[in-house]
């Protein structure tokens, strides 16, 4: 199993830059209330270890992006599922695994707005150096990588090793 990945960034130098990021949110949301919105599957171990560093007040709900239609990793549809809540006058804090061509976080962005809250950041965990279908780009981003495919801590490939502890390559 491990010699099939090889490690690109490391589980220490993951927790390092979520406490940075908290940092900053907990100063920027400070006496205030927010909504952290996960995207399901793939935030679901940056969201986890997030809010066990945030010492602001804050609720959470999950979204379900899925896409179709897949041609090997570009997918000619993403459908959204779960948008029962309510974002009116709320702080939103968006928070996804990757931004790849930046489709998914879009449309997700462009739904929540619909719901007039007060305020909408993003957050991600990894942002590919490439040209993104959106011109939308992240408020954070823990790590720049460069366009190749990783698994671990959320991301899958076909449903599978969202739950290695570091970000891999898989040879
Ligand atoms: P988008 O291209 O920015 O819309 O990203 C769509 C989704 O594709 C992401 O939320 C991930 O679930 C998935 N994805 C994109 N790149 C990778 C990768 O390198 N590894 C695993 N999943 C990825
Ligand atoms: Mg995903």
């Amino acid at each position: 199993m491990t010699n099939k990945f090889e490690k690109y960034i490391e589980s220490s130098a993951i927790q390092q830059k979520i406490k940075f990021l908290a940092d900053e949110l907990n100063r920027e949301y400070h006496g205030k209330h927010a909504v952290i919105i996960g995207v399901l599957k793939g935030s679901i171990c940056f969201l986890s270890d997030l809010i066990r560093e945030l010492d602001f007040s804050f609720s959470i709900e999950f979204v379900r992006a899925q896409s179709y239609g897949m041609h090997g990793k570009e997918a000619k549809e993403t459908k959204l599922f779960n948008f029962d809540f309510n974002v009116s006058n709320q702080n939103l804090i968006l928070i996804d695994d990757i931004f790849d061509r930046g489709v998914t976080l879009d449309k997700i962005c462009k739904n929540l707005m619909k719901g007039d809250p007060k305020s909408l950041k993003t957050a991600v965990l990894l942002k590919k150096k490439k040209e993104h279908e959106s011109r939308l780009t992240p408020d954070y981003f823990l790590f720049e990588i460069d366009d190749r495919f990783v698994v671990g801590y959320g991301l899958d490939y076909k449903e599978e090793y969202r739950g290695l502890k570091d970000i891999c390559f898989v040879k």
